[in-house]
């Protein structure tokens, strides 16, 4: 199974970067193919809204120059994208929400082009966060399951972490290992 994994924390020696550290780990000792992309580092434009991309077919078909077509290129080869990002403001980084609203060129639902470049991918969520997880997360995941819902995506489910002691909260073994079950969960998902 080929997964894409989305990383948007300004940090990229932070906290979620520390616990996809055993969760990679784990896929590649499975011989899973794992893409590692950071996101706060590239240039992805809000969307526009100008739904050009609604009258492309079988193309992402945004107007907009910037990173966002390549890192679409890399999601569409993978079979299981995972959304990785801290918790900001009980949802997504600004990064991650960017790239997320571009989705439009992946969904052909609102013009002439018809049809999906994306339908049927797994999708999952690692978070990590300050809250407790019910409190911190639930708005991110009922917004992400809504989304998969839209796009014809499988939502395999989220492992979270919470922020109690900096970067000590991801190196217990307790959360290490929560990312590697995790992370066989996904590889045992047909
Ligand atoms: C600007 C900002 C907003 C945050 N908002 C929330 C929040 O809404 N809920 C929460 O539980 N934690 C929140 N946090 C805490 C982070 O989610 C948490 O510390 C996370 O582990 C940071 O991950 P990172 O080191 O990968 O960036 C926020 C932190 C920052 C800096």
């Amino acid at each position: 199974m080929k997964f894409c994994i989305l990383m948007s924390s300004p940090r990229f020696h932070g906290n979620t970067a520390e616990i996809l550290k055993p969760f990679m780990a784990e896929l590649e000792k499975h011989q899973a193919s794992v893409c590692y992309i950071t996101l706060a580092d590239k240039n992805i434009k809000p969307c526009k809204g100008c739904y050009v991309c609604q009258d492309v077919q079988d193309e992402y078909g945004c107007i907009q120059k910037d990173d966002t077509q390549k890192i679409m290129e890399q999601l569409i080869e993978a079979d299981c994208v995972v959304l990785a990002t801290p918790i900001y403001t009980w949802y997504c980084t600004p990064s991650m929400k960017a790239l997320l609203d571009r989705h439009y060129g992946l969904n052909k639902y609102y013009g002439s082009a018809s049809g999906s470049l994306w339908a049927g991918k797994k999708i999952a969520l690692i978070t990590t966060h300050g809250y407790d997880v019910e409190y911190a997360t639930s708005p991110f995941e009922t917004g992400m399951k809504r989304f998969c819902d839209h796009s014809h995506l499988e939502y395999l489910g989220m492992y979270s972490v919470r922020d109690e002691d900096n970067l000590a909260s991801f190196q217990t073994e307790e959360a290490m290992n929560g990312a590697r079950v995790f992370a066989r969960k996904l590889l045992e998902v047909k």
